[in-house]
């Protein structure tokens, strides 16, 4: 989980410390700007306030209120899906945190339940952080979770639903044995080990779980093995670990065949030719690494090893963290959450009274290359379509912009295929830009003209085009291969003053013989821009905060400002309805 304060949270501490204590002249100083700075801007004339209920998503996974972070033992129990999620039930900003809990039966509607799991025991009695869920033998869930001791050690706790014949689970009892693992052994961090995995089943019958931590001074997942679930002994090795970070949150381990949508179940038998992925937490984003599980050393053995971690693949490459995957078998899908934050201000967020979201689940796989996973929207979310328009056969040459229009723009789904008329005028990659993928969307953004692109999609703009997000993608020529760029560029996403607009990015390789067309998928809800390249090879999710959302409508284009032009074989858009999510108490 991301339990550390961050330094925005330290700040918005020090100003409301400074306002009862007056003895704190040094801090002051520093406070005293920024509260300047952030109190200034609601009095310009142009910029509304940021308290608007038109900011919130409305289908997008939040509560009613407060703050939440990281989604937590996802799982499917008897015709029910239930998300659980780091909560503040006391505020907006991140503390006092509990195991939020909603249920669904279509993943898209939820209703929301009295927290499951609360700082009551002296094993997580300074927190109830991230866990994940696991059914073991007899169809008995149980969740493992990181809580924070007495001492403030980090240990991993059980808990058992107490009535499994409640259709809902809501009430879950922590036995006597917790905690159930402490941080012991040499060279292992206590302040650092935490986001146990969901549990599998190895070669010689016996269960494993995963653990994120610190190992001198390394990250690990550290491999822990039981037979009854309950007693757990640590492995003298780690599944994996490497030197390239010092600690990893939440690791998510799973099995997946290559080409093959369908999910795979950790604990059941994985079949011949499947790999596995580790997906880990670092860096303010969601990482992995594809390769196989070796039996025989009981260890994950990754098909590339890439020292510079700047390099390794994410899952998103927007806002998205913390991420955790669970086997969905009513569908026989796996699929994916992660959580995205807000990105105006802390003090924003405590005059909103809300932050965080979690990203539409999605179903993930891997491709058939074996290196990427793909990930799309699960496919109940197109229950909310209603208003669509289609275009066929548009061509957009450079400079060309195409309203998008009969649709409501503030919630929309839009499916746009792009087809190269003409690879033959791309602009050479360059593999540097791979270190400082948004750097290179900065430089090469939507308004500098590229042999083949940039086109895609410009969102949630103002009549004057002062405010817009623009979706977009550059295709470069490398070696014996093409590469495509995606950029998501917030950098004028609002006039706002005191958000974070970074131009988020990512590469994707692109086969020219197998395939003409790039699609992109764009899913727009309010302050939420989740976007889907290349038939999911690269999603980014990004947060929005136009003043133009509470003061008028926006717009929504299709464009091309690359010299060749490209075809829009198919083009559609959906406005999408309001979703029940956590409006209902169950
Ligand atoms: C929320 O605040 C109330 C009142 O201060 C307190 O009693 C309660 O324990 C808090 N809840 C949590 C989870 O910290
Ligand atoms: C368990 O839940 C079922 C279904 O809601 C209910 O009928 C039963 O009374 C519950 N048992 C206990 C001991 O609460
Ligand atoms: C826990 O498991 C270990 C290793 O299998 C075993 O030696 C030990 O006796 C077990 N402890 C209990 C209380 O069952
Ligand atoms: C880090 O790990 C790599 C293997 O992944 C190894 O080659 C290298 O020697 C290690 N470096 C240090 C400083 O331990
Ligand atoms: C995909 O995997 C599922 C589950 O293992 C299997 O039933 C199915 O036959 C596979 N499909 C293909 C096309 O290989
Ligand atoms: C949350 O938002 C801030 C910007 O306000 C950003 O710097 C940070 O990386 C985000 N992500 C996480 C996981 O905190
Ligand atoms: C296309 O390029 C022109 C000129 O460089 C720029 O003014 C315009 O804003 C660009 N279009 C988009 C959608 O960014």
């Amino acid at each position: 989980m991301a339990l550390v304060l961050r330094p925005w949270a330290f700040l918005l501490f020090l100003v409301l410390v400074s306002y009862d204590e007056s003895g704190l002249q040094s801090r002051r100083n520093g406070v005293a700007q920024a509260t300047q700075r952030v109190f200034l801007y609601p009095q310009s004339p142009k910029v509304s306030s940021i308290v608007s209920t038109k900011y919130r998503t409305a289908y997008h996974f939040q509560p009613p209120k407060n703050w939440i972070n990281d989604p937590n033992g996802p799982m499917y129990y008897n015709g029910i899906y239930h998300q659980f999620y780091q909560y503040n039930p006391n505020g907006s900003l991140w503390g006092n945190i509990v195991w939020g809990h909603s249920v669904s039966t279509d993943l898209i509607n939820w209703i929301r339940l009295e927290p499951a799991i609360e700082r009551t025991i002296p094993s997580d009695i300074n927190g109830c952080w991230t866990g994940s869920a696991t059914i073991l033998k007899g169809n008995r869930p149980a969740i493992i979770y990181t809580g924070a001791d007495t001492e403030k050690r980090q240990v991993q706790n059980i808990v058992f639903p107490k009535n499994v014949s409640d259709p809902y689970l809501r009430e879950w009892i922590k036995p006597d044995n917790n905690p159930l693992i402490q941080p012991i052994g040499q060279g292992l961090n206590s302040g650092q080990f935490r986001d146990p995995t969901t549990g599998w089943i190895g070669p010689d019958g016996l269960w494993r779980i995963a653990v994120g931590a610190e190992l001198n001074g390394y990250s690990a997942a550290l491999l822990y093995k039981s037979e009854d679930f309950v007693n757990w002994t640590r492995v003298d090795h780690s599944l994996y670990s490497s030197n390239a970070s010092t600690m990893w949150e939440c690791p998510d381990f799973f099995a997946v065949l290559p080409g093959n949508n369908s999910g795979l179940d950790l604990s059941a038998a994985i079949p011949n030719g499947a790999k596995h992925v580790l997906k880990m937490s670092l860096d303010n984003c969601d990482k992995y690494m594809v390769g196989v599980y070796d039996l025989k050393s009981d260890t994950f053995v990754p098909d590339t090893i890439l020292d510079d971690r700047r390099l390794w693949s994410r899952i998103d490459y927007g806002n998205y963290y913390a991420s955790k995957s669970f086997f969905d078998s009513k569908r026989g899908r796996r699929i994916i959450w992660g959580w995205t934050n807000e990105t105006d201000s802390s003090l924003d967020d405590v005059a909103k009274g809300w932050a965080g979201i979690h990203a539409i689940p999605r179903t993930i796989w891997l491709d058939s290359n074996s290196k990427q996973l793909l990930q799309w929207p699960v496919e109940e979310v197109e229950s909310l379509r209603s208003e669509e328009v289609s275009h066929q056969g548009l061509e957009l040459k450079q400079g060309d912009l195409f309203d998008i229009k009969g649709i409501d723009t503030l919630q929309a789904d839009v499916e746009i295929d792009f087809e190269l008329t003409s690879i033959d005028s791309a602009d050479p990659f360059d593999p540097s830009w791979l270190l400082d993928i948004e750097k290179h969307c900065r430089e090469a953004d939507a308004s500098v003209h590229g042999g083949v692109g940039p086109f895609g999609l410009v969102v949630l703009a103002s009549d004057n085009m002062e405010e817009h997000t623009s979706v977009h993608f550059r295709v470069y020529k490398s070696q014996e291969k093409y590469m495509v760029l995606m950029c998501s560029d917030l950098r004028k996403s609002s006039l706002r003053p005191e958000l974070y607009t970074p131009a988020y990015g990512g590469f994707f390789e692109f086969d020219l013989e197998k395939e003409s067309t790039i699609s992109l998928r764009t899913l727009i809800d309010r302050s939420a821009v989740e976007s889907f390249g290349g038939g999911g090879r690269l999603c980014i999710m990004a947060r929005v905060y136009p003043v133009t959302l509470i003061n008028g409508g926006t717009r929504m284009y299709a464009f091309n400002n690359g010299t060749s032009t490209v075809k829009v074989p198919q083009l559609k858009a959906w406005s999408m309805r309001r979703a029940q999510v956590n409006v209902k108490k169950g």
